[in-house]
């Protein structure tokens, strides 16, 4: 093939006789013959540039969380798979694409949060997220599917004025569990509640564990046992141990084998609530 040879816009490496710079957000650049200033690419920072201090929420160690951002849109699709053990390239109905991730930035962008590591060799990727929704439906009223009760997987029910916050979906990469990201997600979310004067916060907590179960009792026994704290399940009960209310088992709301497609409604009313 003829032609001029392609030039990066991002040289590996500054010339010889050029004076790397620092800019504030920490890419490196320097100022060429022209007086323009180049940047240098650095594989461990390619994410720096989107990255904003002020949208950090909380610091973990190595990761941090923050509201999404639409930068992380294929991350947090690809995270969502991996959490649920769906192959990438599966047919999925009920999994979010990016162009979900980024319709619920649009609606409601202060209820979309995310983990991202900021060190080592995943800087920069996600590795958790929580989708949220606000609601008018109380969760005294009956519980529909979850289709259904988000109004399609780009939030079609969110009402920015709901005075309840919906828990859409929760989810950390599978070799980050244990580490108390869970638990901050959960704190954002407990803080959003709050910030906004809201009654509370609903979901229904999957019952992931009840495929280990399957053979000795049904769901629903399953499920009462694990509100009763006699089974402890890795979703629910580490719910109920964050300050959720477990209320009742909840059959056929999503389509998840692990958990016998059903979970339990959760519900924290915000203390400080005023009407
Ligand atoms: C449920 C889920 C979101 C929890 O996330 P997580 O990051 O593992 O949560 P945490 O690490 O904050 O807490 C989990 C447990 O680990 C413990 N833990 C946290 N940090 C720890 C540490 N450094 N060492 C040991 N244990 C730790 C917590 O105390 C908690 O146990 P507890 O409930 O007995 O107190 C995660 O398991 C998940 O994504 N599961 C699959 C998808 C899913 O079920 N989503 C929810 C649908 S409703």
């Amino acid at each position: 093939m003829t032609g001029p040879k392609s030039r990066s816009i991002w040289p590996l490496k500054p010339r010889k006789s050029t004076i790397t710079n620092v800019d504030e957000k920490g890419l490196q650049y320097y100022i060429d013959g022209k007086g323009q200033k180049v940047y240098v690419m650095n594989l461990d920072s390619w994410w720096l540039k989107d990255f904003k201090r002020e949208d950090v929420i909380m610091q973990l160690p190595g990761v941090v969380i923050m509201n999404t951002k639409p930068w992380h849109s294929d991350d947090i699709a690809h995270t969502f798979r991996e959490a649920y053990g769906i192959p990438q390239d599966e047919d999925c109905d009920d999994c979010f694409a990016p162009g979900d991730i980024e319709a619920h930035i649009e609606r409601f962008p202060e209820g979309q949060f995310m983990a991202m590591r900021i060190s080592g060799p995943g800087a920069g990727h996600a590795i958790a997220l929580a989708v949220t929704m606000r609601t008018s439906r109380p969760p005294t009223a009956p519980i529909l599917p979850w289709l259904e009760a988000i109004g399609g997987l780009r939030l079609g029910n969110h009402e920015a004025d709901g005075d309840w916050l919906y828990g859409v979906e929760m989810a950390v990469a599978s070799t980050y569990r244990r580490h108390g990201i869970g638990t901050g997600l959960y704190e954002a979310r407990f803080n959003l509640a709050r910030g906004l004067n809201l009654r509370g916060w609903y979901a229904v907590g999957m019952l992931m564990g009840y495929h280990k179960y399957g053979d000795e009792l049904d769901v629903l026994e399953y499920g009462n046992k694990v509100i009763a704290r006699e089974i402890k399940d890795p979703t629910v009960t580490m719910q109920m141990n964050r300050g959720f209310l477990p209320k009742q088992v909840v059959p056929n709301y999503v389509d998840e084998p692990a958990a016998g497609d059903a979970g339990v409604l959760i519900v924290w009313e915000n203390p400080a609530y005023e009407a």
